[in-house]
């Protein structure tokens, strides 16, 4: 079973995936816990590249770049993992680059679809929470995170863009209501958490 987190920056989907994870290993399931981009030696270099404040990277090249990141953890840890059963939590998945990519940036949607079928490998979540809080909900969660730091390079894309990328969640939800799942992100995390849990029982068979 693999299921995805999606929001902006500070929705809180971290926290949720954390939830989630302590109540599926209580109720026996093995569960794997992973970002994106991440969880690789090649997609953890590429994350460094991606998110330094130390160079511009041109909004193609940051396309092709998470694209690459996907397909090293789709290939070398998703799909075995998924062969032995276990339960994959991620942190983001090929969403993030529909909003962030796509509807954030506004490269040619054909070009973004064209790369994330090369980089999923047609390995699609059975379901993604939407985490969907406001923008500035999320910056003050943000500035309250005292594990944070300073604003990464996509963290300093402005108010505009992270409007796009929510609007982009929202219309991928829209097209995919069988997969997607809307939650109201701007509730205490114990709310949001039974919502999750909710979902879960009506949509899979996992032993919650
Ligand atoms: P994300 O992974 O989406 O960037 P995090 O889970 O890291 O977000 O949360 C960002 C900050 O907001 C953290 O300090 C976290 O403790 C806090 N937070 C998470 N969920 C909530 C919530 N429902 N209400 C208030 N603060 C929250
Ligand atoms: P991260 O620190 O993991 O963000 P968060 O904790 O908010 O999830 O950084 C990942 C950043 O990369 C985040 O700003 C979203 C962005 N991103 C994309 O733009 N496209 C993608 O395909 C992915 C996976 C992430």
């Amino acid at each position: 079973m693999f299921i995805s987190f999606e929001g902006i920056d500070g929705s809180g989907k971290s926290t949720q995936l954390v939830l989630l994870r302590d109540v599926l290993e209580q109720s026996g399931s093995t569960v794997m816990t992973i970002r994106e981009p991440g969880a690789t030696l090649l997609s953890e270099s590429i994350r460094e590249i991606l998110l330094s404040t130390k160079q511009t990277i041109t909004p193609t090249a940051e396309l092709l770049l998470f694209s690459a990141a996907r397909t090293q953890l789709v290939e070398k840890v998703i799909e075995p993992a998924l062969e032995q059963g276990t339960v994959i939590l991620c942190d983001r998945y090929v969403d993030s680059t529909t909003a962030y990519q796509g509807f954030g940036r506004m490269l040619d949607m054909e070009s973004v679809k064209s790369c994330n079928r090369i980089a999923t490998r047609g390995v699609m979540p059975s379901v993604t929470f939407f985490i969907d809080v406001a923008f500035e909900q999320a910056q003050q969660r943000m500035q309250f995170d005292t594990a944070a730091g300073e604003p990464d390079r996509m963290e300093r894309a402005g108010r505009e863009f992270f409007e796009r990328v929510r609007e982009g969640y929202l219309a991928i939800a829209k097209d995919d209501p069988a997969r997607m799942v809307v939650i109201d992100g701007a509730r205490d995390r114990a709310a949001i958490h039974d919502d999750i849990l909710r979902a879960l029982r009506d949509r899979t068979s996992l032993p919650l």
